[in-house]
């Protein structure tokens, strides 16, 4: 058996947790592959809300084992949250939850250095998270991390002690932050027991083997492409590779059992943080997406950047992903518009390209824009695709030829079932 991949194709919140939710239940296993809980799914079912930032999205489906692959990095506080969230609604998933050895451990000083970190760069600064990621890959990578499989090793406490006082070495050269360390290591201390008690397993084998013995898989990204480490903004970007090659590096599964890779884009484009965003609206239009789409950060709150669809973005993510289906997300909020636009090439210093920028910092360079006559009705998922308005299905046919590849789904709302199947 194959894995499929579900991604983002922009710079995250493409609306992941919900489709990965609504599809999980053709496959037996939901596993996270990359990023951590910088991480906010937000799923919507039976009245009820829930945002997961680790936990994978498969978990609400009572026959689906979720794993937390080894290329994620855990928080054992934010998990034990996202457990007990779990817990008061009832949700079993003591033998469903597992999570890989290999994976890497944030430290509360890794939180500490990311918020000394970003406030050195002032306003330079990248808008993380600040959950403490980038230092945690940065220990990875450095080969100085802490893994899952440790909390069990007689010299855990010794490793941690060295590692902790590396970081505090280091925090020395950085502009002091209020960070309460003593309090926030009793509480990680703590958490390492609910984090004890789930199964952890040799991700790659275990995930290797269910695949020989016919388990279908699906790989659930975090962030967005745009975001990756090594082809997004950078260095406006997160520290992980977010991208399909990272489902093989964050799960131990070959290149060449990459099945389906279904990219999320929403109708419009949104981004939270730092760095460039082309197609970005400073006017009212820009609000009314914010409002209308609730755009706010489902793990900071901060509100999110709102611009136009980008299709030169979309071809580079699409290609870097080999992306074989796409689903299209937030339709709906664009309902009231009389007209809609999408970027569909590049102006770079008067030539046109339909290929994005080395850096989309650089002066000089101008989104060329196309103009659609919107549809100004409600689109509802009853209807399926071929009840939707004309001018709707005339701009989804149209993403479909300038993107080079179909698109399958339509999200028309947040709950689960608000989804029309083209
Ligand atoms: P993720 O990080 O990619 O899982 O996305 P987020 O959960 O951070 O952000 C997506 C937001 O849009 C959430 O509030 C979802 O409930 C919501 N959402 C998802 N799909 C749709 C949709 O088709 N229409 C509307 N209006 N909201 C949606
Ligand atoms: P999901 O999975 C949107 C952004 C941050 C910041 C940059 C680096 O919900 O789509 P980090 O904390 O990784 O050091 O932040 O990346 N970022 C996200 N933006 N959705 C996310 O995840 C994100 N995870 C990180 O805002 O600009
Ligand atoms: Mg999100």
């Amino acid at each position: 058996m194959k894995v499929d991949v579900i991604l983002g194709l922009q710079w995250g919140d493409e609306g992941k947790g919900k489709i990965v939710d609504y599809l999980a239940p053709n496959y037996d296993i939901v596993a996270r592959f990359q990023g951590g809980p910088n991480a906010g799914h937000t799923l919507k079912f039976d009245g009820k809300k829930f945002v997961l930032h680790t936990v994978p999205s498969g978990i609400f489906r009572s026959d689906l084992l979720n794993l937390i692959g080894n290329g994620v990095v855990i928080d054992p506080v934010t998990l034990e949250r996202e457990i007990k969230g779990l817990e008061a609604n009832n949700i079993d998933y003591k033998d469903r939850l597992l999570v890989a050895r290999k994976a890497h451990l944030i430290l509360p000083t890794h939180r500490y250095l990311d918020a000394a970190s970003e406030a050195a760069k002032g306003k330079e600064k990248i808008g993380s998270t600040l959950k403490g990621i980038g230092p945690t890959y940065m220990d990875k990578t450095g080969r100085n991390g802490l893994r899952v499989g440790d909390i069990d090793l007689p010299d855990f406490q010794e490793k941690y002690d060295a590692l902790k006082e590396k970081h505090l070495g280091l925090l020395k050269q950085y502009p002091d932050v209020d960070f309460d360390l003593a309090g926030e290591e009793k509480k990680w201390f703590d958490s390492l027991k609910t984090l004890r008690a789930l199964k952890a397993v040799d991700g790659e084998y275990w995930l290797n083997d269910q695949m020989k013995a016919g388990k279908r898989v699906l790989a659930e990204g975090a962030q967005g492409s745009m975001l990756d480490i090594d082809f997004g903004t950078y260095p406006f970007v997160t520290s992980s590779n977010t991208v399909t090659a990272g489902v093989c590096n964050g799960l131990g599964i070959a290149p060449s059992k990459i099945g389906e890779v279904i990219g999320i884009t929403k109708a419009y484009c949104t981004r939270v943080g730092g760095g460039p965003f082309p197609t970005e609206l400073f006017d009212a239009d820009g609000e009314f997406l914010r409002k209308e789409g609730a755009e706010f950060g489902a793990t900071t709150g901060r509100p999110r950047r709102c611009g136009w669809i980008d299709l030169p973005q979309l071809r580079y993510t699409i290609m870097l992903n080999g992306v074989t289906q796409l689903v299209l997300t937030k339709i709906d909020v664009l309902n009231k518009f009389a007209e809609i636009k999408a970027a569909t090439a590049y102006n770079v210093n008067g030539e046109e390209s339909r290929n994005l920028p080395y850096d989309l910092c650089m002066d000089g360079i101008e989104p060329v824009y196309r103009t659609y006559t919107a549809w100004q009705q409600d689109v509802p998922a009853e209807k399926g695709f071929d009840g939707m308005p004309q001018t709707a299905k005339d701009y989804i046919i149209e993403l479909e030829k300038e993107l080079e590849t179909p698109i399958t789904m339509i999200s028309v709302g947040p709950e689960r079932e608000a989804l029309i199947k083209c």
